[in-house]
């Protein structure tokens, strides 16, 4: 059973994690760094890989030591933040310049011309995604126009996406990208096995710096003998996403999650044929096995845990995130107050990227928990204007598993049963995303035969039914909607 440890790699927005699980799914351990952020201006967001790669394995080998030695891990699964982009030089795997954000901006002028002469119908039929700076196709083709490092760096140029760029530096040598994050360049079709030269065309985009598009279990290389002694298999890779509505066992037709990370990310799982959105959802490959992929509908959030981050630490209205929880209950009701937490743009049904975030209905009676209280309302709304979305392409959610560091708020959790109107499901274990890793990484290295069999990992569900009446969830909407039209007519 030892030699049946997993290594997950989580590795997102604000953080990176390496984790440690056994094959019944139990977490052993945990290792987890802060990232730096860059904000070089308003709207642009960087990382620097370099800084990723050294704290993820720093992180990795601490929880290998614990595992009594890389000979005692079965294989490696890696999920990450999708969409940031990283640029390296393929001799050294140092990275040329900073890595592209999900979260910046600054392609909008990108996409909006591109809109302006008709693309979009053409890129959301071949891709699922909409004409938005999110996506990493629009990012790639920014730094090729602006950092000359990356402009001369010809064939020794190699791009991926967080998981690409860390299996890259395990292996040493193998540039792949597995088919859920390349879902999410909008430079692969939905039905193509490679990337597509009409996208590549329009932005651009070199083929030959591009990785390889693989399945997301299997044999994805072994990691370089100098690293951890022993090689390690990587048999899972899956955006962090993905991965979460893997570890929510949404593995049939119709089953939905949500994760409330950096930001609020819903999908519903769709099954063999990719979904078709006539309301501004995205249509994502929710992952490929020997070749064939499912598909999920998706609605993108682009602010959920970080709006409680930037209340901490640049507002300084919170001393520690989950004083959010007293402070929403010391008050019954926000008295009017709005917040619509457009801090990076709007996303789904959305998608305006230049939109700004407000605090509306503001009295000399509000107080610092009338706002924090509307601040955690917010998520709940969010989440009620994607289920209309879903809804209108036909997918009505029976109930809604949640997970993610803001779902120990029992507070936010009841919130959203109320305003969903739905049964909220809590897994007693939140870490979905790096529990689907796990299980990506078990039936790539053969412990389990499939995902409904490694699904035996995962624990139970807590249940939260609605409990308010209509008339107050009703008035609280028709609130929450004049706010939303207010920013997006600004
Ligand atoms: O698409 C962006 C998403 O993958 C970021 O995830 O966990 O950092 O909110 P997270």
């Amino acid at each position: 059973m030892a030699a049946q440890q997993i290594l997950v790699i989580d590795e997102g927005t604000t953080s990176t994690r390496a984790m440690l699980f056994g094959a019944d799914g139990k977490l052993h351990g945990s290792q987890q760094e802060e990232l730096q952020q860059y904000y070089p201006a308003p709207g642009l967001v960087e990382h620097n890989a370099a800084e990723i790669w050294d704290k993820t394995l720093r992180c990795c080998k601490k929880m290998i030591e614990q595992a009594g030695g890389a000979e005692k891990i079965a294989a490696i699964g890696i999920t990450n933040q999708r969409e940031t982009i990283v640029a390296w030089d393929k001799r050294t795997g140092e990275p040329l310049g900073k890595a592209i954000v999900w979260q910046d901006r600054r392609t909008a002028s990108i996409c909006d011309e591109l809109k302006a002469k008709g693309f979009e119908p053409m890129v959301q039929a071949k891709t699922g995604l909409l004409l938005d700076p999110y996506f990493s196709g629009s990012k790639i083709s920014w730094m090729l126009k602006n950092w000359p490092e990356i402009s001369t760096a010809g064939d020794n140029l190699a791009f991926g996406t967080i998981e690409s760029y860390l299996i890259y530096r395990l292996t040493g040598d193998h540039h792949i990208t597995d088919a859920s994050n390349a879902s999410r360049t909008m430079l692969m079709a939905l039905d193509g096995d490679d990337w597509d030269d009409e996208l590549l065309g329009l932005f651009g985009i070199p083929k030959k710096a591009l990785p390889k598009i693989v399945d997301c279990a299997g044999d994805l290389g072994r990691t370089s003998v100098e690293l951890f002694g022993t090689p390690i298999a990587i048999s899972g890779s899956a955006g962090d996403q993905q991965a979460a509505t893997i570890g929510q066992a949404c593995l049939e037709v119709g089953q939905t999650k949500a994760t409330f990370g950096t930001g609020a990310f819903i999908l519903t799982n769709s099954g063999e044929t990719p979904p078709k959105s006539e309301n501004r959802l995205l249509s994502t490959v929710l992952f490929q096995l020997n070749g064939k992929r499912i598909y999920a509908l998706e609605g993108s959030v682009f602010v959920a845990g970080s709006l409680m981050q930037w209340l901490r630490d640049d507002i300084g209205m919170l001393k520690f995130a989950g004083e959010s929880e007293d402070l929403a209950r010391s008050v019954d009701e926000t008295s009017g107050v709005y917040l619509v937490p457009a801090l990076s743009g709007l996303g789904a049904p959305h998608w305006q990227a230049d939109a700004k975030a407000t605090i509306s209905g503001l009295s000399f009676s509000s107080t610092k928990a009338h706002i924090v209280r509307a601040a955690l309302e917010a998520m709940a709304y969010q989440c009620h204007d994607l289920k209309t979305a879903f809804s209108a392409d036909g997918t009505d959610w029976q109930s809604l598993r949640i997970d993610g560091g803001m779902v120990a708020n029992d507070w936010l959790v009841q919130d959203l049963a109320d305003i969903l109107d739905i049964t909220v499901e809590r897994p007693e274990f939140f870490e979905t995303t790096a529990l689907g890793t796990a299980m990506l990484a078990s039936v790539g290295c053969g412990i389990y035969a499939s995902l409904e069999e490694a699904s035996s990992m995962i624990s139970g569900l807590e249940e939260h039914q609605p409990n308010i009446e209509s008339s107050r969830r009703e008035a609280r909407l028709a609130g929450w909607q004049k706010a939303v039209q207010s920013v997006l007519s600004n």
